[in-house]
């Protein structure tokens, strides 16, 4: 497969760096080098390329979204608590006309109300969600229809 058209940028929000920290009821216990390590092998065995990245402020996120023109051909994201409520973020991704896929390592929709609410959802062409470490396996495989591989 060429280098161009297998690019997938997978992007972390506010407080995923603390994985391994935080509730392993709602998400295992890895940490993100564990869990960025185990997304790169499963994208390496679909013929995806990827690029990390994660960051606490919201506006690097935008930015990061604002530098993608020509360097990605799709998103995995889970933006965290900002996926709940960050227009800013939705305007960013709306902006980089790519394919993209949410990604929630818990089960958003049986905890509590406020994370029913995805404010990014109709821009992505999937969403997966409490399906722990495996769901970016499915969040890649989902991308990999919408590229444009060969
Ligand atoms: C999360 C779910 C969000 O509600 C929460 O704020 C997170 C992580 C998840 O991966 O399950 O930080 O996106």
């Amino acid at each position: 497969m060429a280098d161009i058209g297998n690019r997938v940028e997978v992007m972390h929000g506010v407080n995923l760096d603390q994985l391994g920290r935080r509730d392993p009821g709602h998400y295992g216990s890895v940490t993100l080098t564990e869990l960025e390590l185990t997304i790169a092998q499963a994208a390496a065995g679909l013929g995806l390329r990827t690029r990390f990245f994660q960051t606490n402020h919201e506006g690097e996120f935008v930015e990061h979204l604002h530098g993608l023109d020509g360097l990605a051909d799709g998103i995995v994201l889970n933006p965290g608590a900002w996926t709940h409520y960050s227009y800013a973020i939705r305007d960013a991704l709306e902006l980089t006309r790519l394919p993209a896929v949410e990604v929630h390592l818990s089960d958003v929709d049986a905890r509590e109300p406020f994370r029913r609410e995805s404010v990014i959802r109709d821009l992505c062409v999937a969403r997966v969600s409490g399906r722990g470490a495996d769901g970016y396996t499915e969040a890649l495989t989902r991308l990999r229809e919408e590229m444009p591989h060969d």
